[in-house]
């Protein structure tokens, strides 16, 4: 294991760095900026696509960080374990009570994953999470015919919840960013996963060749609304509620098990994974932040940026 790891190391000292927004430097690796050194770093990215084998039974959760991960990860968890753990009524050992939803959905591009038999007998279909961008996934999980799906958010809204979420955890050696730097960084594309708008771009056009395997949906359209997307998603996933699920109440047992408050209340205290506080991935939870951030400027350059890269795309937030 060390082995493999110094192997990727040689690998990093070569790539071009930018300035990074949690760690110091990013890496470009593959047309997309990466953070080395952290739980999720692009080491791991290269170990996961050299040793990860993927299921076609597999439910993969793809994301840019800040578009919604969390959320996903409790609607999916709670969905397709719904007959283990019940949703409504609420099975009262329901592990999104006690766990935050990254504890649940583990992201494939963690040490866990690599080289580790354990996660081969987890249960079927087994749910994982991804940040990686299409163009870099691991070979087995675009041959395994398995379900993707992408949460995509408003480039503007994913920008100032990475602003916050960066300074929360941003390493102590490293000065704060402002956020006028970052609106820099991100209008140039550097940001951990980005830039923003291949990361989008790149998942859409796969959704549009393979959509029978890969569901693309926007955050904005499921705070719009969460019952038809809900459904939706269970559909794309292979567990349709059935008329009497539906009658009895479990899709919204499902979105208010997961709804914004109600997590947010379970994750108020402890850590997620070490330094990372359960709380940091609840912040607002709404549409339209951006408005109390970015200038009228600040805001015309990111939509020219994004009515470029995005022309002809049915992208809408
Ligand atoms: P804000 O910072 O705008 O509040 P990710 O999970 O990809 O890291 O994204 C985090 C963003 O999703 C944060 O946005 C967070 O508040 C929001 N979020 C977390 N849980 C949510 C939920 N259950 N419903 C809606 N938004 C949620």
């Amino acid at each position: 294991m060390a082995l493999i790891f110094d192997r990727y190391k040689d690998r990093l000292a070569t790539l071009p760095k930018e300035r990074g927004w949690m760690t110091e430097n990013l890496y470009m690796y593959q047309g997309y900026w990466h953070q080395s050194m952290r739980r999720i770093s692009v080491e791991n990215v290269m170990a996961v696509q050299d040793t990860f084998k993927a299921r076609p039974t597999d439910i993969y959760l793809a994301t840019l960080p800040k578009s919604g991960t969390t959320w996903l990860k409790a609607l999916v968890f709670a969905m397709v374990n719904r007959n283990r753990y019940k949703c409504k009524p609420l099975s009262t050992d329901h592990p999104l009570l006690v766990s935050n939803p990254h504890n649940c959905v583990p992201f494939i591009e963690t040490k866990v994953f690599i080289n580790m038999p354990t996660y081969a007998d987890a249960h079927s279909p087994r749910i994982f999470a991804t940040h990686i961008p299409y163009t870099s996934l691991p070979q087995s999980i675009l041959d395994s015919s398995c379900r993707i799906v992408y949460l995509c958010r408003n480039p503007k809204d994913v920008l100032v919840s990475m602003f916050h979420f960066a300074n929360k955890l941003r390493e102590k050696s490293c000065s704060p960013l402002t956020f006028e730097e970052t609106f820099e960084l991100f209008s140039k594309g550097v940001m951990p996963m980005g830039p923003y708008w291949d990361h989008v771009k790149g998942y859409h056009e796969f959704s549009l060749e393979c959509s029978e395997n890969v569901l693309f949906l926007t955050y904005e359209d499921m705070k719009r609304d969460a019952t038809n997307n809900v459904k939706r998603l269970a559909k794309f996933l292979g567990c349709p509620f059935t008329k009497e699920e539906e009658v009895n109440g479990v899709v919204q047992g499902i979105i208010e098990l997961c709804s914004f408050e109600n997590l947010r209340e379970v994750n108020k205290q402890g850590n997620v994974f070490e330094g990372i506080p359960n709380n940091v991935f609840f912040r607002e939870g709404n549409v339209g932040d951006w408005t109390n951030h970015l200038t009228d400027e600040m805001s015309q350059i990111l939509d020219q940026i994004t009515q470029e890269k995005f022309q002809g795309l049915d992208i809408s937030f």
